[in-house]
């Protein structure tokens, strides 16, 4: 059996035709695009900033938002020749079936289930504390027992049973709740841009770099890989803040990525899916830019809150209306996160279980929804889990690591596909290939070095998880083994 076996891009394109694992084919370039920012914009821009603002960079975290940006655009490139070329549900993983075979799929695969049900989870969490903040500013209040940090975080359970629910009813309807809440979210941002400019003084930032200092909070496990491997002095602030900051605040951009896996549901995937990753990759970096400067310019690095920077950015300036309005936002714009996350695990694990290489029964889909809502619930059921009982702590870094690593995989992908398939066609191309792939992918690789030991250690105990899944069930029980196996018997008799 070789774990190195791909599967044709004609077979995946074929396997789509199949009615028990049938999408409806409804979105078009703007759903894309709208998708995109809704899954984007996020905890990232909402808590994240403050946090890495006040510990790592300072009113430098605008760089590290270019940094992660670069990034993130480089591998979006990649991400959109991969769409272009394999219009099939299940984004990375898909692509990489088709040129990297069977074991690198799978691992992909199970590094976009880390980054999406655990994105779904911290993303939820941070919607609760929010939720909650809002609710007791008039006049409500969450009992303790149940409330964000408890054993029990209620709130968050509540969210992701009802969005689990709209999204198992169908994938349109999802997405007309989406534009609306998308709608209120970027006028969130827009209006902390747009208000917040008159605050800032130009004195806060100075120093735009803050001098590299020994980093307390940077040592031992939580120390990023990099410094331990090259025995490098903890620190915090200076350049090394820039590119710790960097891989923190990437998790603000996931996202972008999850709009290749509705590829079966677009309209005409061959030019609306790079139009919809491209586009809204390039609006969040915008927005993000210029919310990071305002904030760090309306108060001082190592002042701002790093639980909610936005809202209290103006109650320090006297707007505490305005911050309340920013926590309403902040609680209508995660929702629209949470759920989209939550769509792209179930679209990932549809297409892996219509490769066999989890249960097949799993993923049919149900006539009357065109929508895979078996699995829907078995994630959503997981990820409600997740959400209420795991400690409020460092699980976006998870997010972040699982992320990097399929970037790094999905753009080393590119010229192995365009060497074996030169006749594909392919709407979009990334340019300079295979340099600019290859670059993207050693940034990422820089990114996922610069995350802590911890994470690391966690990364590859969930890696061991998949290994085992792989070796005792999908090795044997893939469409691709099956297949092979069905060949073989002929010649044997
Ligand atoms: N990019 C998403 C967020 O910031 C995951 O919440």
């Amino acid at each position: 059996m070789s774990v190195m076996r791909t599967k044709s891009i004609e077979q995946s394109i074929k396997e789509t035709d199949d009615p028990e694992f049938q999408l409806k084919t409804k979105l078009t370039a703007l759903d894309l695009t709208v998708f995109g920012i809704g899954v984007i914009i996020g905890a990232g821009i909402f808590t994240l900033t403050g946090r890495a603002a006040a510990q790592y960079a300072g009113p430098s975290i605008a760089l590290s938002f270019v940094l992660a940006a670069i990034c993130c655009g480089l591998a979006a490139l990649c991400y959109a020749e991969f769409a272009s070329t394999v219009p099939v549900s299940g984004s990375a993983y898909t692509f990489s079936y088709a040129s990297l075979g069977e074991l690198v799929a799978w691992i992909i695969g199970w590094d976009l289930l880390l980054e999406l049900m655990l994105g779904a989870s911290v993303v939820a969490q941070g919607w609760s504390q929010y939720a909650t903040l809002f609710l007791e500013k008039i006049g409500f209040t969450v009992p303790a027992s149940v409330a964000p940090g408890s054993h029990f975080d209620l709130p968050a359970f509540l969210l992701i049973v009802a969005l689990t629910a709209l999204i198992a009813i169908g994938i349109k309807e999802s997405l007309r709740v989406n534009l609306v809440l998308v709608g209120v979210k970027l006028f969130i941002v827009l209006f902390v841009i747009v208000a917040g400019i008159g605050f800032i003084k130009t004195s806060n930032y100075t120093p735009f770099i803050p001098p590299a200092t020994p980093g307390k909070a940077t040592e031992g496990l939580a120390a990023p890989l990099i410094q331990v491997l090259f025995g490098l002095q903890p620190t915090t602030f200076g350049i090394l803040g820039i590119v710790s900051g960097a891989s923190i605040v990437f998790f603000a951009y996931i996202g972008f990525d999850v709009v290749a896996t509705t590829a079966e549901e677009a309209k005409n995937p061959q030019r609306d899916l790079p139009i919809g990753i491209i586009a809204s990759l390039v609006i969040c970096t915008i927005l993000y830019v210029a919310t990071t400067l305002v904030i760090t310019g309306m108060v001082k690095y190592d002042k701002i809150d790093p639980k909610a920077a936005l809202a209290s950015a103006f109650e320090s300036v006297g707007k505490p209306g305005y911050a309340t309005m920013i926590a309403a936002g902040a609680v209508a714009g995660l929702m629209t996160v949470v759920m989209t996350l939550i769509i792209g695990a179930t679209r990932v694990t549809f297409a892996m279980s219509r490769d066999w290489l989890l249960p097949k029964g799993l993923g049919r889909t149900n006539p009357r929804t065109g929508t895979p809502v078996r699995l829907t619930l078995i994630i959503g059921t997981l990820v409600a889990l997740i959400a209420s009982l795991t400690p409020i702590g460092k699980l976006e870094e998870m997010v972040n690591i699982g992320t990097l690593s399929a970037f790094a995989l999905v753009s080393l992908a590119v010229p192995v596909l365009r060497n074996r398939r030169p006749d594909l066609k392919r709407a979009f191309t990334v340019p300079f290939s295979p340099v600019l792939p290859v670059v993207a992918a050693l940034i990422s690789i820089y990114l996922m070095v610069n995350l802590s030991v911890e994470t690391w250690l966690r990364f590859l105990i969930w890696m061991a998880i998949g290994f085992v899944i792989y070796f005792t069930y999908g090795i044997r029980n893939s469409r691709l083994a099956r297949r092979g196996a069905q060949e073989e018997e002929p010649a044997r008799t």
